[in-house]
């Protein structure tokens, strides 16, 4: 057997997000705004809404029906283009649960035990999680393995389902003696990678934190977002001109690093302009910033959202798509491990 190499396997890039909640701005610019970004001629690119894995906690079905079609509009509001790229949900390409269940048997149960996300998901009462939220990674890995995907762009938190995903695909070559599965890179690039909540700069910004005044919804309006800044936890210290001197004040480092990202600068670039000013004058500044970034995309949700027909027609067109590609690689996965074929 050749030793598995990507460069056998043609670029693709796959990447998904939950419709768990309403989104943040750690999941636009931890992610959407990269998907967006990644289009192009380079690789092909598959972006899916992954309903399945939201249920691996309870969704209440009419809620998960609004927040589907609602997480496919910040896709597109974010610049996902459904003529340059894939997008659909997950639960209308059945080759994600099929190959789930193929790497269920491929994955380790000490493998899932370690996931620090099941740890804090599942919490103390972990007898009482669902199976599911168990198995999450494997399915995750079948995402991105049922499309051969090569790259894999997410947020920092994401990293060690990641390298679970390379885990599976390495036994199951390994065990079949195939070079079926690339092993895929994860995208773990910028200054937004770990977007931390405006309350507390040692938690990340999350949907579902009870707090609402420590994230930015891609929902919030333009003073909503202005006043959560304002009140954003800080310290009373003048800025640093470079990010060394932000070591212990994570959350400087944060609105520094938010800043940057939505500003497409370094953050260098912005204590350059900052140093020597407290936050006085640095919140509004961003405030601004912040504001004039995401107006354009709340106000295109929002218009997607008026027309759910047309958001159904796009993740239509996906699926057809997504199951193209897919169908032919599960199937020879399938092949690989000596499943009977009786229909075509
Ligand atoms: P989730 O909302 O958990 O489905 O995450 C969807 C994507 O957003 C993943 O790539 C995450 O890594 C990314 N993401 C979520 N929260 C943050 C955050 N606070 N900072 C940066 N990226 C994030
Ligand atoms: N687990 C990811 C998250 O919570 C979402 C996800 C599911 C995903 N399948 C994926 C991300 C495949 C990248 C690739 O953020």
């Amino acid at each position: 057997m050749s030793e598995p190499t990507n460069s056998t396997f043609r670029p693709r890039i796959f990447s998904g997000i939950q419709p768990s909640g309403g989104l943040t701005l750690g999941n636009y610019l931890g992610a959407l705004k990269r998907f967006a970004a990644l289009q192009g001629d380079q690789a092909e690119t598959v972006y899916c809404v992954v309903d399945l894995h939201a249920i691996t906690v309870w969704q209440d079905p009419q809620v998960l029906l609004s927040r589907t079609r609602e997480a496919a509009a910040a896709f597109m509001a974010s610049g996902v283009d459904p003529a340059q790229s894939i997008l659909f949900n997950q639960s209308q390409v059945s080759a994600h649960a099929e190959m789930a269940w193929l790497f269920n048997t491929v994955a380790r149960v000490g493998w899932m035990y370690r996931m620090t996300q099941f740890k804090d998901k599942a919490g103390k009462n972990s007898e009482n999680a669902s199976l599911g939220l168990l198995a999450y990674p494997a399915l995750m890995a079948a995402d991105i393995l049922t499309y051969q995907a090569t790259a894999v762009p997410v947020g920092e938190d994401q990293k060690q389902h990641l390298e679970l995903t390379r885990d599976i695909a390495a036994k199951f070559n390994h065990d079949y003696g195939v070079n079926h599965f690339p092993i895929t890179e994860p995208l773990i690039e910028g200054v937004a990678t770990r977007v931390m909540s405006l309350r507390d700069g040692s938690k990340k910004m999350s949907k579902s934190d009870p707090s609402d005044a420590s994230r930015i919804n891609l929902t919030d309006d333009a003073d909503t977002i202005a006043q959560k800044i304002r009140k954003a936890r800080t310290d009373a210290d003048p800025l640093p001109g470079q990010m060394d001197g932000l070591k212990d004040r994570p959350e400087a480092r944060n609105l520094v690093n938010i800043y940057a990202a939505l500003a497409d600068e370094t953050p260098d670039q912005v204590l350059g302009r900052f140093e020597g000013q407290g936050f006085g004058a640095f919140k509004p500044a961003l405030a601004e910033v912040a504001v004039e970034a995401m107006a354009p995309i709340t106000r295109k949700m929002s218009e997607y959202m008026a027309d759910p027909a047309q958001i159904d027609a796009v993740l239509a067109d996906g699926a057809e798509r997504a199951d193209a590609i897919a169908r032919p690689i599960l199937d020879r996965t399938k092949e690989i491990m000596g499943l009977l074929r009786t229909r075509r």
